[in-house]
């Protein structure tokens, strides 16, 4: 059987196998709570197959959402919200689901990406203040984020701790903390983003500072035996700025301080990226991250065919592939990719039927009969 479909382990939480459902936002709640789209969304990915399902990037204070629909986790009708949607997809699919915990920094206050995704003016009933290490905009001629002070800083890890009691009360099976993509903790590491003078900037370990308190903060706020894991952004792709040296050192630091997984992703800080995007370009970065700092390793970004996906496990690059915009795509992917690599596949009972003459042996435990 192709080792894509083994079981795969971060701390206490074991996946059925090493298909992973990459974090993605949905722009969706109200107040930051879930509604009836994420329990059909999560509801429907639930079914695919996957072993591990992740949440969304979930902000853990409001100014911290992208845009006002993001999904939170801060309030009591959040982790109310929250808990029914989780509770739906526990009662009718095994799948291991896992929590992104994010603060977006200077990035807060956007549109949804389908009305454009530009800055929402702050005088705008829908836009606020955005915080960020530095009073640096993004983009060029936007408006500048409000630089943290030291209260701030606090304010933001107690979020993040806070944020974490409720996932673990919620029962979620892991916690990843986003630390990529140009949003808050992503904005600490990289130089472009983060030109402080005071402990949390200037050499790339002030830079790593407050991200790395934030997982401490995160980790002593959750019980030992709940795995908790970094999404990091391995590159910036602008010479001179964070790279895979970092995000190496970076992952050394984390996995020091008890981190149980890296999800190794890139770019996202700055409009001066330049990216190939060609299938499985963030592999490399995965695949060394993996041999140099020892811990499991999720591999993302244009995996698509499941033939690759196999070769980059059985070629040791990763531990596991997560799909982002195919499972979208095709929520039975995992499905599919089991039927093309001779593997199986849990898949709900009342879906035995489907499996496809050719391949008899596809979903796991799988008999039916009627008279
Ligand atoms: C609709 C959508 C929403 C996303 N939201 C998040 C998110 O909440 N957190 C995150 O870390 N990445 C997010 N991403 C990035 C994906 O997790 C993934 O890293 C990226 O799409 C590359 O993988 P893919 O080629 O399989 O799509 C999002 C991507 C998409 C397409």
């Amino acid at each position: 059987m192709s080792p894509l479909f083994e079981p795969f382990r971060i701390g206490t939480l074991e996946s059925s196998n090493r298909i992973v459902i990459a974090p993605m936002c949905q722009y969706s709640a109200v107040d930051g709570s879930a509604n009836d789209w994420h329990l059909i969304h999560l509801g429907h990915l639930a079914l695919s197959g996957a072993g591990l399902l992740t949440v969304e990037a979930t902000a853990v204070e409001a100014v911290g959402r992208i845009t006002a629909g993001d999904l939170g986790l801060y309030s009591d009708a959040n982790e109310a919200a929250l808990a029914r949607v989780l509770g739906a997809v526990r009662s009718q699919s095994p799948i291991k689901v896992a929590i992104q915990l994010a603060h977006a920094g200077r990035k807060a206050s956007s549109h949804t990406p389908w009305e454009g995704g530009a800055q929402v003016p702050i005088a705008d009933a829908r836009g606020w203040q955005a915080v960020a290490p530095s009073a640096l905009p993004h983009r060029a001629g936007e408006a500048a984020p409000a630089a943290l002070d030291a209260a701030g800083l606090l304010r933001i890890r107690t979020a993040f701790a806070d944020t974490a009691r409720r996932a673990a009360r919620l029962g979620f099976d892991g916690i990843e903390l986003h630390a990529a993509h140009g949003y808050l903790l992503h904005e600490f590491l990289s130089p472009l983003a983060n030109q402080r003078d005071d402990a949390y900037g200037g050499s790339a370990e002030k830079r790593m500072r407050f991200p790395l308190e934030v997982f401490d903060a995160i980790r002593a706020a959750v019980p030992a035996d709940k795995p908790v894991w970094a999404r990091l952004s391995a590159t910036d792709w602008v010479a001179g700025a964070w790279d895979i040296d970092d995000a190496v050192a970076f992952s050394q630091a984390l996995k020091a301080r008890g981190c149980a997984a890296i999800h190794v992703s890139s770019g996202g800080v700055s409009p001066q990226q330049a990216i190939q995007p060609v299938a499985g370009y963030q592999v490399p970065f995965a695949a060394r991250i993996r041999a140099e700092v020892g811990l499991p390793t999720i591999a993302v970004g244009l995996i698509t065919e499941p033939q690759h996906a196999h070769e980059i496990i059985t070629g040791g690059q990763a531990d596991a592939v997560a799909l982002a915009r195919a499972m979208l795509y095709d929520p039975r992917w995992p499905w599919h990719a089991a039927a093309a690599l001779g593997a199986q596949v849990h898949a709900p009972h009342q879906y035995w039927r489907s499996q496809p003459r050719e391949f008899k042996d596809l979903f796991v435990n799988a008999s039916f009969g009627a008279r």
